[in-house]
């Protein structure tokens, strides 16, 4: 294999890999169906904590098992693997300092029906299907974080446990099984999570019924209206660097629409797709109050005519329909129509509140960095320019672990982005601050090892001011976040979340040592 160094990389390359027996999505009918909320999960009774017996907490049943859904009213059901029948997932719904017991029961077939790369790590030598469930965003002891290689086959389960110590935010579960993950969510193995506690109970913000998950997610189908996951043009080598499907879901549905009334709305907003980023905006220039990041709420709310979605970000956001009586709005992706609220003419009366406070995000300072970390984002590509691999620091998975964070000490981690393409960077176990991006020239860096800086550090935008874990790594660009290593002890993994270079070694190890 030649690795000719990094490579200029365009969506347009991209497209190439879609293959024309899917359905032009664009030519179903909009707005014909309504926009589904995934259930919440209920627990099925409680049970006492294997590392104390006398406690008995909540306990949760997830069965990943096949099952069929419409997607849209004029297509036949698709085939989905899901957890509880529903895709997304049920919707798991936790209390700040409550413990829960998660049993994630692997029920699916002996076969694949996505086309798996035995190539990969993971994949080579092992069982067609396997899983294992990482609750992502979720500050988790490191035997409950889901460890790729953690995975196990259909009739086998594993429970987790969850000590939710962390502050309230939208997480969310999927699967994290080496060299597949990106199949396994595509399937359909995610859903939301979240994550609640009196201080934000007391903000008042819009609830219940006036507060819905959005969950996101791109698919190609095919006319029969099943998934379609292609695959390369390379024998024997079915990956391909990114999936992008014109068939953008919400919740599960394509181009739904929700009724809602003229009132304010809290919307938990999430990007599970594989690979795509999305630019959220109203085509009649509605406003969103950004009010939480992937970590939890920003100081203040923020008005915003986009919400900016890399692949795993969320954004908790509130809408206030109120001066749009009778009006029937869509929702875009970039230029492309997704949704549609239908406003009522009803008089309302709305006693849900956006506080212009809403919770301190203490800056964590450059000084209180033990360390600076310089990692390299790398892409390897072919003779004919075809990715066919990527790293974090020039390293393999399977490679020793060369980042050990020690216990409540704070890093800062420098990812520098040769590529030309954005890599939404997630760290396991630990919330973090984005300091800064700079533009450097990455041909020096790349020869002498040293920076040649082409303008000033920027600080974040204003709406990934706040707590995060997955953060852009932009184009020729050093993206600088600054971490306290505060949570538990143990093996965790960091990784890019586009789900195919996740699965093609874009992913390692680290470990937070205890001092
Ligand atoms: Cu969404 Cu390893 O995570
Ligand atoms: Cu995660
Ligand atoms: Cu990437």
């Amino acid at each position: 294999m030649f690795l000719g160094g990094t490579r200029a990389l365009s969506a347009m390359t991209h497209a190439m890999a879609v293959q024309p027996n899917t359905l032009n999505a664009s030519t179903l009918a909009n707005f014909v169906d309504p926009l589904p909320i995934p259930p919440v999960a209920r627990s099925s009774g409680t049970r006492p904590l294997p590392s104390s017996p006398k406690t008995n907490v909540p306990y949760y049943r997830f069965a990943a098992q096949p099952m069929e859904t419409k997607i849209h009213r004029d297509l036949k059901p698709t085939h989905f693997w899901a957890f509880n029948g529903s895709v997304p997932g049920p919707t798991l719904e936790m209390r700040r300092g409550e413990e829960v017991l998660v049993e994630w029961a692997n029920e699916l077939p002996q076969q694949h029906f996505l086309p798996i790369d035995y190539r990969l790590h993971g994949a080579k030598g092992n069982p067609q299907v396997r899983m294992v469930t990482h609750l992502h965003g979720g500050i988790v002891p490191p035997e409950s974080d889901g460890y790729p290689e953690d995975w196990y086959v259909p009739g086998k389960s594993l429970t987790y446990r969850y000590p939710i110590q962390q502050e309230p935010a939208m997480l969310w579960y999927h699967d994290h099984g080496m060299g597949i993950n990106r199949l396994n969510i595509y399937a359909g193995l995610f859903g939301a999570a979240i994550i609640r506690d009196k201080v934000e109970d007391a903000l008042n913000l819009p609830s219940g019924k006036y507060e819905i998950p959005l969950v996101i997610f791109d698919r190609l189908i095919t006319p029969e209206g099943q998934l379609y996951y292609p695959i390369s043009d390379k024998p024997g080598a079915p990956w391909i660097p990114e999936l992008f499907g014109d068939a953008v879901l919400f919740n599960g549905k394509l181009f739904p629409y929700l009724e809602v009334e003229p009132r304010k709305y809290r919307f938990r907003v999430l990007n599970g797709s594989n690979a795509r980023f999305y630019s959220l905006s109203f085509q009649n220039g509605l406003s969103f109050h950004q009010i939480g990041t992937d970590q939890g709420l920003l100081p203040a709310p923020l008005s915003i005519k986009n919400v900016q979605l890399a692949p795993a970000e969320r954004a908790d956001v509130v809408v206030d329909f109120s001066d749009s009586r009778g009006e029937q709005i869509v929702l875009k992706n970039d230029a492309v129509g997704v949704m549609q609220f239908r406003v009522s003419a009803a008089k309302v009366s709305d006693s849900s509140s956006l506080p212009a406070e809403l919770r301190p995000v203490p800056k964590i300072l450059e000084s209180q960095a033990a360390k600076t970390r310089l990692l390299t984002l790398d892409e390897y590509v072919s003779f004919t320019g075809e990715p066919v691999l990527l790293l974090l620091n020039a390293s393999y998975w399977h490679e020793p672990i060369s980042e050990k964070p020690a216990l409540n000490s704070t890093e800062i981690w420098s990812f520098i982005n040769p590529t030309d393409d954005t890599h939404p960077i997630h760290l396991h176990a630990v919330r973090f601050q984005i300091l800064d991006r700079q533009h450097y020239e990455p041909s020096i860096y790349l020869t002498k090892k040293e920076f040649r800086f082409l303008g000033p550090r920027m600080p974040p935008e204003p709406y990934e001011a706040g707590w995060k874990d997955t953060a852009s790594a932009h184009s020729r660009m050093v993206t600088r976040i600054i971490v306290p290593f505060d949570s538990y002890p143990g093996r965790y993994v960091w990784h890019c979340h586009i789900l195919e270079h996740e699965d093609n070694e874009m992913m390692r190890p680290y470990e937070i040592v205890a001092g």
